[in-house]
């Protein structure tokens, strides 16, 4: 039976389970082309549906998640979102009272779920789903935690794992530590709002003139220019505690934005974001070893939007017992869609754990779609039957190419299906497409991707191949210099090691190979920077012509600009 989920929130999203396999998923910024989107998805529901050919009556069971007190409230109020989409990306003019409205907002999210709340939501889900069509379907809401849970268990492969769950906040909670087993979830432990790595990362980035929700990742990769600060030193890494499953906050969220903002008054901004980075590592590390010695279970899996911190999984990765590990690709709230129908279909259909092998969930263009919507743009252009060798032809040869084919990828990253590409050992391309083409800060890294068969030869600690760009590696000594343009200054990266999932890509990356000797791209998401990726081919020829790149193959067709 299919099952939609919806996720109504931060970086909305819709997608369509059976008892097997996620169908297919979206996120609403790639329709609306506003990153992040906030607000019910109506648009990527009406994309999953078209997608699978079905009509709203074809569903007879939505999950969706989440009803806290502010959540409900911004159901109910849905210009409370918009206000604060325009709010937290910057978008207005500096409004009075900012450090007045954080507050209030900390205090709002951290209430959890009161009577009432679930109905209301209830309510308020339905007349949206009623007026896109939907007839005699049950609603059932899934919670935050669970949601990421789910999405973490039921996509790792692990028949029993340990499921740790951390982000920001959702029902109250900031994070959880459990156990999948045989159809079900057990909750050993639970995190309040007030101990939140995920509010605490959000701060920092705030404090440092960034976007919260939306630049931690920025955070992180300023921290490897900061000059080191040992542990004694390290003004906040006694702001936490973990101890056994759980984690306490010496201070309370709104205590320590002010106590952080005294800090950053005479400290530089690169030092504090090493302290936070490092205070990350350092506690969730241990939590997870934690729970790796009180449970047994070396299979973990995790998600929430603080598994998105890819130096905090190299550190979980190699500094604990782990075993076997799973971060869900579409890690934040943005993934919350799927997660709440995979928990709603292990508990109706029996969903059990599958092994995510790509996230190619999103909508697909014809080449007859492409070529009309090249011939709109007058480009040049021409039909190839080698598009990967031709596209591995250019990249080998020095060249940056945009990439855009089959189904868009689900999650914030690019995976060779809408992707921008440029050799692997070129400063001067980095340099270029930071500045010129994705107008991005020039202190944050590009990704690699590569053929799984050469990951051994380029890193370091191999123990298995992420195919999702979720888990940091230490690039070889030997190999730093075949890798300049893809690594961080301290020689990690965060590669896609691509299998046998995504058939042109791998032609392509295999004609890299023939060319350079490696099969290894960088890779970076086809979008302008600030803006979601590109999801038709009109998105796709749009991006094309404002980054002033020159090469484009999209589809079977070379498309040249000017
Ligand atoms: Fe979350």
């Amino acid at each position: 039976m299919k099952i939609l989920g919806v996720w109504d929130g931060h970086d909305a999203g819709a997608c369509i389970v059976d008892e097997k396999s996620v169908l297919v998923a979206v996120n609403e910024e790639r329709i609306t082309r506003r990153k992040l989107e906030i607000g019910f998805p109506k648009h990527s529901i009406l994309a999953c549906l078209n997608y699978l050919k079905i009509k709203p009556s074809d569903i007879s069971s939505v999950a969706a998640t989440t009803t806290d007190f502010a959540k409900t409230l911004t159901r109910a109020f849905p210009h409370l979102k918009e206000n604060y989409y325009y709010f937290r990306r910057r978008k207005t003019q500096m409004p009075n009272f900012v450090g007045l409205r954080k507050n209030f907002k900390h205090f709002l999210t951290e209430i959890p779920e009161v009577p009432l709340c679930r109905s209301v939501s209830e309510k308020l889900l339905r007349r949206d789903l009623d007026k896109l069509g939907f007839k005699d379907y049950k609603v059932s809401f899934v919670g935050h935690h669970e949601a990421h849970c789910a999405a973490a268990s039921l996509c790792s492969g692990f028949k029993k794992s340990l499921v740790i769950t951390l982000d920001g906040v959702g029902d109250g909670l900031s994070g959880s530590v459990n156990v999948y087993e045989k159809g079900s979830l057990e909750r050993l432990s639970s995190i309040k709002a007030r101990d939140s790595f995920g509010l605490f990362f959000e701060q920092v980035t705030d404090l440092l003139g960034m976007r919260e929700l939306e630049d931690e990742g920025k955070v992180m990769a300023l921290s490897n220019y900061a000059f080191p600060v040992s542990e004694e030193e390290n003004k906040l890494i006694d702001f936490f505690k973990v101890d056994g499953l759980n984690v306490k906050s010496k201070y309370s969220t709104l205590q320590k934005y002010s106590l952080l903002k005294r800090i950053l008054w005479n400290t530089p901004r690169e030092e504090l974001a090493y302290m936070a980075q490092a205070t990350l590592e350092k506690h969730i590390t241990q939590l997870f070893q934690n729970a790796i010695n009180e449970t047994g279970i070396t299979d973990v899996c995790w998600s929430g939007g603080v598994a998105s911190n890819i130096k905090v999984n190299l550190n979980i990765r190699t500094k604990t017992n782990i075993k076997n590990w799973f971060v869900f690709p579409h890690m934040g709230d943005g993934g919350l869609a799927v997660g709440a129908a995979l928990y709603q279909s292990m508990l109706e259909n029996g969903h059990k754990p599958m092994k995510l092998d790509n996230v190619y969930f999103g909508p697909d263009y014809s080449n007859t779609q492409i070529e009309s919507a090249i011939k709109k743009s007058k480009l040049e252009y021409e039909k190839r039957n080698d598009a990967p060798e031709l596209a591995g032809e250019i990249i080998g040869g020095g060249g940056i190419l945009l990439w855009y084919q089959g189904r868009m990828e689900l999650g914030p990253r690019a995976l060779g299906n809408r992707s921008i590409l440029a050799p692997a050992n070129s400063l001067e391309v980095k340099d270029r497409l930071n500045l010129q083409i994705k107008k991005r800060n020039w202190f944050q890294p590009f990704c690699p991707s590569l053929l799984q068969e050469d990951a051994k030869l380029l890193f370091e600690e191999v123990d298995s191949f992420d195919k999702f760009m979720t888990m940091g590696y230490m690039v070889k000594q030997s190999m730093v210099d075949n890798m300049k343009s893809v690594i961080n200054v301290d020689n990690s990266a965060r590669p896609q090691m691509l299998g046998k999932e995504n058939k042109k890509y791998r032609r392509l990356l295999t004609q890299v190979k023939k060319n350079t000797g490696y099969g290894v791209v960088l890779n970076t998401s086809y979008n302008l920077h600030g803006f979601p990726i590109v999801n038709s081919p009109e998105d796709a020829i749009d991006v094309f012509i404002k980054t002033g790149a020159e090469k484009a193959i999209l589809g079977d067709y070379l498309v040249r600009n000017g």
